[in-house]
């Protein structure tokens, strides 16, 4: 049974309220997540930053918007995509994930895809590629690639903060996405979308927490959590 927003609103409510590991401490708030349960597209940060963190949002700053173009500039529209980190509390400074951070967090990443059932993850940096595709390779040599494993597919990406501060990744990366355009168009992906309310390109829902793709939507926009809605009005 394909998860419900509930579920996963539930589960956001776990861990804006979890304190297992330190970061709880220093955090303004988690960053769970956001987009819809029905998105069959997921990307995958390392953490939050300044800004996410302060917004409760993943990828709200300067990379997130860097993102944001890249997608777009392939026709992909973020509101289709659930966008997460590996980390839910942002590391000081910036600073990178510790293995022990990532082992008290990234259950709640394996919560997250277990719910929505993706079928492809965008792998956004070295730090969500080893959390996911553990011994796989490198981003330097995975970056672009398309990863199958089962039904699923991954792409790992360079992180756009990569790109942000070594111009010279940008237009790799640029290449890369549109080399996950074309495998998104191969895929029996397309298909499957081009008949649900959620297809890529398409307007978006009313609500990102509606129906899954496919199924028209029945309910109202869940209004009990600002954060789920207001980057779709
Ligand atoms: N970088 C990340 O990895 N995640 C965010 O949410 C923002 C910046």
């Amino acid at each position: 049974m394909p998860a419900t927003t509930e579920e996963l609103l539930e589960l956001h409510g776990r861990i804006r309220a979890c304190t297992v590991c330190p970061l709880h401490l220093t955090r303004t708030q988690a960053v769970p997540g956001y987009g819809p349960v029905s998105a069959r597209i997921m990307a995958v940060g390392e953490a939050p930053g300044e800004t996410e963190d302060r917004e409760g949002k993943p990828f709200v700053g300067a990379a997130g918007r860097l993102l944001t173009q890249l997608l777009e500039s392939v026709g992909l529209n973020r509101r289709d995509i659930y966008i997460t980190n590996v980390l839910k509390c942002r590391p000081p400074g910036n600073r990178d994930p510790e293995q022990a951070e990532v082992d008290a967090c990234s259950h709640f990443l394996d919560e997250q895809i277990a719910m929505l059932r993706p079928q492809v993850i965008l792998l956004l940096g070295r730090h969500a590629l080893a959390r996911l595709l553990p011994g796989a390779g490198s981003i330097t040599r995975l970056h672009g690639e398309r990863v199958r494993r089962g039904d699923r597919v991954y792409v790992p990406l360079y992180h756009p903060a990569a790109a942000l501060y070594n111009g010279s990744l940008m237009e790799t990366l640029r290449d890369d996405m549109a080399r996950v355009r074309r495998y998104l168009d191969e895929d029996e992906l397309k298909v499957s979308l081009a008949t649900g309310p959620a297809a890529f390109g398409s307007p978006p829902p009313s609500s990102p927490e509606l129906a899954r793709a496919g199924s028209a939507p029945t309910a109202s926009p869940v209004a009990s959590d600002g954060n789920q809605m207001d980057l779709f009005e």
